[in-house]
């Protein structure tokens, strides 16, 4: 599908295919646009008629749909409620873009044309998400039903501003895409080394990797993460991304940390059957990280930015961990590992040390699908977020609302972090029943070495279980665009 925006000119009224106009809410009813208005006059009313006689009162979301109407070339009209007109924005604007997408992809139509009335470039963005469907594996027809769009035309004021705006956003949507693709795939297809592979690419963007195996991290004393791979035939492995973007390339860098559990099967510890599958998701925080990568690379953002995700696929097996175990890690610190389903920490206390060891970064956000105890409090709407510094926690928050991936501060503490204090080891690597997912973070502090730090638990808003004007249900990328508007706000050059 081809996205174009061009200027505004009147040639839409002779345009064919799908043509999509807007209407806000007034007081008494709707009020159209002017191309509505034009159409409404080329139609001899047609358009308002049916607004009339379907209720539609031009609130946000509100679709009338005219077919093969007499007096235009348009084989259809769409005709859309922005709801009041002062309530329109980049968001408001990604969402139409999705409702257009999402009545119009399996019309049969191939082209559409939207007469200004939105901020086209999020509106393009919006379609760009909306439209994306993991369908790779449906091999009949039903199944892999495509959409029929071939182009889609905003037609804008100022279409050159757009333009300019849009490029960048098409970039975050092939990250959010990627991030998603890589979310969806089982555990059969992606697994650590194959996970490597695909993130290679991104050398093409100009992204530095560097990849550790199982030998360079025994050398380094990772026995945390190791442990979490031992039960497992792929081989363990951190892969590192680097993009220096920042004209001062010795800037201290901005690490982002993933967890990257292929397949989490709890281990010897093992999950229960319902449910299971969905763990192919848990290295959904992995997938931001390198979505992230792959979206500040490709709108070439101003910054230092170094990625880091741990790929481990955590298996019972007779080489597994077992609950008891004792290990250290690259801290010195040692954890006694007693559920081996409590193993995303174990991955990123690491990573994290790793990260602030090599790379001495501003700060670090990690992000992981860490504790179902996340989606008991907050449900799937925001992210969790704990940290020991509350600027970044402020623009985090402020780059969620921005982007609606939304994040809420959960408290962390002394008090909660006692629970995991183990009798035999420095940690355990469990806390008490309650506050799972505090203890949890407090157990990554204790691998932050003081740096500024904030850990992102995304397990209720990495998959959703239902469609959204801006995604079908499965994936969301979630992370993305929040880590990518904290860096544009806050970061650049
Ligand atoms: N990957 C899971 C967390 C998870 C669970 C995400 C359900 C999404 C849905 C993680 O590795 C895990 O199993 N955590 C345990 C921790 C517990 C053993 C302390 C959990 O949350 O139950
Ligand atoms: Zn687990
Ligand atoms: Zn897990």
């Amino acid at each position: 599908m081809k996205i174009n925006i061009k200027e505004l000119s009147n040639k839409y009224l002779n345009t064919e295919g799908a043509v999509v106009v807007f209407a806000f809410n007034v007081e008494d009813g709707y009020t159209f646009q002017k191309p509505a208005l034009l159409f409404d006059e080329k139609t001899s009313g047609a358009l308002s008629n049916a607004a009339n006689s379907s209720e539609f009162k031009g609130k946000f979301g509100q679709i009338v749909e005219l077919l093969a109407p007499n007096g235009v070339a348009a084989s259809r009209i769409i005709l859309i409620g922005l709801g009041e007109m002062d309530a329109l924005n980049s968001l408001t604007s990604e969402q139409v873009g999705g409702k257009v997408i999402n009545k119009l992809m399996y019309s049969g139509e191939k082209s559409i044309t939207i007469v200004d009335g939105v901020i086209a470039a999020h509106a393009a963005f919006g379609i760009r998400l909306r439209s994306y469907k993991f369908d790779k594996y449906y091999t009949t027809e039903k199944n892999s039903k495509k959409s029929s769009i071939a182009t889609v035309t905003f037609l804008t004021v100022g279409a050159d501003v757009s333009n300019r705006a849009f490029s960048d956003l098409d970039k975050i949507a092939d990250g959010v895409i990627m991030a998603r693709d890589l979310v969806s795939e089982p555990g059969n297809i992606l697994y650590p080394e194959s996970y490597a592979e695909q993130i290679k690419e991104l050398k093409n963007l100009g992204i530095e990797i560097e990849i550790l195996n199982e030998d360079a991290m025994e050398e380094l004393g990772m026995e945390s993460i190791l442990g979490v791979g031992q039960g497992s035939s792929s081989e363990t492995l951190i892969v590192i991304m680097k993009w220096m973007g920042s004209k001062n390339k010795k800037l201290q860098p901005l690490a982002l940390v993933g967890k990257g559990v292929t397949f989490d099967t709890g281990g010897i510890s093992l999950k229960p059957v319902p449910g299971m599958g969905d763990m192919k998701f848990d290295m959904g925080g992995s997938a931001a990280v390198v979505g992230a990568m792959k979206a500040i690379a490709g709108r070439k953002a101003k910054a230092n930015v170094i990625g880091i995700v741990g790929l481990v696929e955590n298996m019972p097996s007779g080489t597994a961990q077992r609950p008891g175990d004792v290990v250290s890690s690259m801290s010195g610190q040692t954890i006694e590992v007693l559920n081996t389903d409590a193993e995303g920490r174990l991955v990123l206390a690491d990573c994290l040390w790793y990260c602030q060891e090599k790379y001495n970064p501003k700060f670090m956000i990690d992000l992981a699908t860490l504790t179902g105890a996340i989606m008991v409090a907050l449900g799937q709407e925001y992210a969790g977020i704990f940290s020991n510094d509350d600027e970044l926690c402020e623009q985090l928050i402020a780059a969620g609302k921005t982007v609606d991936e939304p994040v809420w501060r959960m408290p962390i503490g002394e008090a909660y972090d006692k629970q995991i204090d183990s009798d035999i080891a420095d940690m355990k690597n469990i806390g008490g029943k309650y506050a799972g997912s505090i203890t949890a973070a407090q157990f990554l502090q204790r691998f932050v070495n003081g740096v500024p730090w904030v850990h992102i638990d995304i397990a209720g808003t990495a998959w959703k279980q239902n469609t959204s004007s801006i995604a079908e249900k499965g994936a969301t990328g979630y992370g993305v665009r929040l880590l990518d508007q904290l860096i544009r706000d806050n970061y650049e050059d």
